[in-house]
């Protein structure tokens, strides 16, 4: 399945640079990535903009959109701005995020009630934007309903791609996709559009491509996060050695996260939470994450990876 274009969705506080860099040296299949959200771009050349997660000698500006969470115009141009300055082209809306903190305040998915905002947002944004524009978002807020005036809205503006993960924000991540909504949504929306959630295995993935044709675009999530070989199995390119490639990856990513670290022991929080998707790869899952997630020192995590890869298939 060559002709399938594949990204890796965001994942604040897993798939950053380091994920990224080792996860492209360890896997193929992936034809694009996004960061997780940035947020408070306050000013001109922020300092939070000039970070490893951005800097282009760690990021390659032409497979990576930067996404940014926020309902300000100005504050969404300034993140373009400096974007542009870096070499992108092109950067991602989150209209997606589901927790309440963020979505109480009408950002994230908690803006899609809101369809006369979203225009006054996106009149002012595309008045000045210079490069690619995209948005992800989700069926609604509170109800899926809601989706259908902000698609009007979307369609007057010449989005780059709409990716819809078609859950709502008060499910979070509970229930399943609904694969036929989104299906439903195809002919109405002018974007080109990218499909997104609960593919997590061969057989998920071609019941949802063949519900959602002609879309051919799709946004890998936790699936890819629980099998690294999940997008190389879709295009028929995958290599055997499971376990092998397996080990290294993940000795890999923790070197390197150790490195960025100054060894502090604070990587295992994201080390453990790969591992909250990754024991899925393995027999014996909940065995395997009651031993790692209760690890708090970076000897006893390292002999506990050992002894994961030594006493536990890959299936
Ligand atoms: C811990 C966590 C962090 C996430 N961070 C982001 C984010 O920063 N930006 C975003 O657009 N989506 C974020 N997502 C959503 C995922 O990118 C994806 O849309 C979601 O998991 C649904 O796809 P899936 O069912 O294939 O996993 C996050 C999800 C989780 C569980």
């Amino acid at each position: 399945m060559e002709s399938v274009k594949l990204s890796l969705g965001p994942f604040q506080g897993i798939t950053d640079a380091p994920f990224r860099n080792v996860f492209k040296k360890h896997f193929g299949g992936i034809d694009k990535y996004y960061t997780p959200f940035f947020t408070g771009i306050q000013k001109d050349h922020a300092k939070n903009m000039q970070v490893e997660e951005i800097d282009p000698r760690f990021n390659d500006v032409e497979t990576l959109t930067p996404q940014i969470l926020s309902t300000d115009a100005e504050e969404i141009l300034r993140f373009a701005y400096q974007c542009k300055e870096l070499g992108y082209k092109e950067i991602n809306l989150n209209m997606g995020c589901p927790f309440p903190r963020v979505a109480n305040k009408k950002r994230g998915s908690g803006l899609l009630p809101y369809p006369e905002k979203i225009e006054v947002m996106l009149n002012a944004v595309f008045e000045r934007i210079d490069l690619k524009f995209s948005i992800k978002c989700r069926l609604g807020y509170f109800n899926p309903e809601e989706i259908f005036p902000v698609i009007e809205v979307f369609n007057h503006y010449p989005l780059s791609e709409l990716i819809i993960h078609p859950r709502i924000g008060k499910q979070l991540y509970k229930g399943d996709a609904d694969v036929k909504r989104f299906a439903e949504l195809i002919p109405m929306i002018k974007a080109p559009l990218v499909y997104n959630g609960d593919i997590v295995s061969m057989e998920s993935f071609g019941r949802i491509r063949e519900q959602v044709q002609p879309v051919n675009e799709f946004m890998l999530g936790r699936g890819l996060l629980a099998n690294p070989f999940l997008a190389e199995e879709i295009k028929g390119v995958w290599e055997d050695d499971k376990k092998e490639r397996l080990h290294a990856y993940v000795i890999d990513l923790y070197e390197e996260r150790l490195h960025h670290a100054g060894g502090s022991p604070k990587v295992l929080g994201r080390m453990k939470e790969l591992w909250s998707y990754l024991m899925n790869s393995f027999d014996e899952s909940q065995d395997i994450w009651r031993k790692i997630k209760k690890i708090n020192a970076l000897k006893e995590y390292e002999e506990a990876v050992e002894t994961v890869f030594r006493e536990h298939q890959v299936i």
